[in-house]
């Protein structure tokens, strides 16, 4: 079958078609989520962690990204394939650019994502000016737990709803294709896909977002430690990964996934 547009993923939101995405690393693993029917697949620099083994995202070089996603492109026959710019790699404009042009070029991504605030719309603006598919973090943003001394659920109450919707806008003003939201009251997610234009891809987000993620080690009960509360483990009950991966997707298309106990107030 054919490989998705972003054109596709809008009218997706447009027709209120959920968006059904997934992480995924390596070779095996992208044949595995492409067969499940999973529409948006991300090499995620959660790959720190979960395939390096690091505490956190900001070790990740652009070099270990675009390896990646090299292999996980060769994977995918169908699912859209967005990558992370990872910590500092898009600290300015120019470096934003090398290296979403590393990213594309060398590794074969559809679209950057770059964990951005209002703040940061003018690097999201510098890819869009030059052409590249472009999506938004916003919320929880990982790479900047140094800063926000640990993982902490954003968005909360009528000032943080605000924030994140005036975020959305500005980073919509600046030419993102995509935005998606980590760890944020559902209220708040609610809030934002009421305005906004973009597909809105959620993860701990609630229910109203155009699309759901998770990191797959997480939905699949391999990851070492304490899993986040907002993911959940498909294998239990599935069995065989390539059901779990069956059954992520037709939870978050029924929307039965993510339900009230995956979210935040
Ligand atoms: O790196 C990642 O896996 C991500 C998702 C959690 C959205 O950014
Ligand atoms: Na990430």
């Amino acid at each position: 079958s054919k490989r998705l547009s972003l054109t596709r993923l809008r009218r997706m939101k447009a027709d209120g078609e959920p968006i059904v995405a997934l992480t995924a690393y390596d070779y095996s693993f992208a044949r595995a989520v492409d067969a499940a029917g999973i529409d948006l697949v991300l090499v995620g620099d959660s790959l720190g962690m979960v395939v390096q083994g690091h505490a956190g995202t900001m070790p990740v070089t652009v070099a270990e990204m675009a390896y990646h996603t090299r292999c996980v492109a060769r994977g995918l026959s169908r699912a859209y394939l967005m990558v992370d710019l990872p910590f500092l790699s898009d600290y300015d404009e120019r470096s934003a650019l090398e290296s979403a042009a590393v990213l594309i070029k060398e590794g074969g991504a559809d679209m950057v994502k770059v964990e951005a605030t209002a703040e940061q719309a003018p690097i999201v603006a510098a890819l869009s000016r030059a052409g590249v598919p472009v999506c938004a973090h916003f919320g929880l943003r990982p790479q900047r737990v140094g800063q926000l001394g640990g993982y902490r659920v954003q968005g909360r109450g009528d000032d943080g709803a605000a924030q994140l919707c005036e975020d959305a806008r500005a980073l919509e003003a600046a030419g993102a294709d995509m935005l998606l939201v980590e760890c944020v009251s559902a209220k708040a997610a609610r809030a934002v896909q009421a305005q906004c234009q973009t597909p809105l891809i959620g993860i701990g987000a609630g229910s109203d977002c155009d699309g759901q993620i998770l990191v797959l080690q997480d939905m699949l009960g391999i990851t070492p430690g304490q899993p986040p509360s907002f993911s959940h483990d498909f294998m239990a009950d599935a069995g065989t990964i390539p059901g779990a991966l069956s059954a992520y997707a037709e939870a978050v298309r029924a929307r039965r996934f993510p339900g009230p106990e995956h979210g935040f107030d």
